[in-house]
């Protein structure tokens, strides 16, 4: 989600107005998910570089969080989201942490959209941290290193409990990943919108997910291994019946 700050200042308004606006756009595409059946959604929302930011603009982004979830709790509960998070979230603010703690644990058993959020997250802490877990294995005799394959490895990352992401969708024109799921989208399709991220509202998402279902995602094989095989014609003389439900 990027381009806050950008939006404002184009409007002359200082840079969390556009943090405020953003909230929108993250109420709209979340409820736009949980409406198509998407599983699962994440949203990238602090990075463990944005620290660096000046302090009032990290204070007020932190305050505002902890009202999202205070205000939008009830409303993803009603509407089955379960929220999880990834990152390093002991850094944050303890009130923000006792929010997210409220959060987590009343959507804790709904089964509908997964919408895990990104908070003081970086693919490298990920990563870092996933190495450091299976050394700790291996040192402790728990883990022989011949048998680290790629799957032993993504499940000593934060999103062991999620799959990789289809598409991966960044807002306001900046082709770059920015320290995201840097091991995990290794082969999702990216979607650059130019939107900034308080105008991004459902319309785009519908934009990024029509693209998406018209790339052929190869996994570096070749069109004719992935193509989905066709449809076979009905044997002639026979005349297909539709189910009853359906007509
Ligand atoms: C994204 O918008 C929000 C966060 C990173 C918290 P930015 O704040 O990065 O907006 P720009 O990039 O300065 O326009
Ligand atoms: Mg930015």
């Amino acid at each position: 989600m990027d381009g806050n700050g950008r939006w404002a200042q184009q409007r002359g308004l200082p840079r969390i107005a556009g943090h405020n606006e953003g909230v929108e756009s993250v109420r709209d595409t979340v409820e736009a998910c949980g409406q198509l059946g998407v599983k699962y959604l994440t949203l990238y929302a602090f990075s463990i570089e944005n620290w660096k930011r000046p302090d009032d603009e990290v204070s007020l982004l932190m305050r505002l969080l902890m009202r999202a979830l205070r205000d939008e709790t009830d409303k993803l509960h009603r509407n089955n989201v379960r929220v999880s998070t990834i990152g390093e979230t002991s850094s944050l603010p303890r009130e923000v942490r006792d929010e997210l703690l409220d959060t987590i644990t009343r959507t804790g058993n709904n089964t509908g959209l997964n919408l895990c959020l990104a908070l003081s997250y970086s693919g490298r802490w990920d990563i870092t941290r996933a190495v450091r877990s299976i050394v700790e294995s291996v040192t402790g005799g728990k883990t022989d290193p011949g048998s680290i394959t790629e799957e032993v490895f993504a499940g000593h990352l934060s999103t062991r409990e999620m799959p990789d992401p289809d598409l991966l969708i960044r807002t306001s024109g900046e082709n770059r990943i920015s320290n995201f799921l840097l091991w995990q989208t290794a082969y999702s399709e990216l979607y650059i919108s130019k939107l900034y991220w308080p105008e991004f509202r459902r319309e785009e998402l519908y934009n990024a997910i029509e693209d998406y279902q018209h790339r052929e995602r190869r996994f570096g094989m070749v069109s004719e291994q992935v193509r989905p095989d066709p449809v076979p014609p009905p044997p002639p003389g026979r005349i297909e019946l539709k189910n009853v439900s359906e007509l």
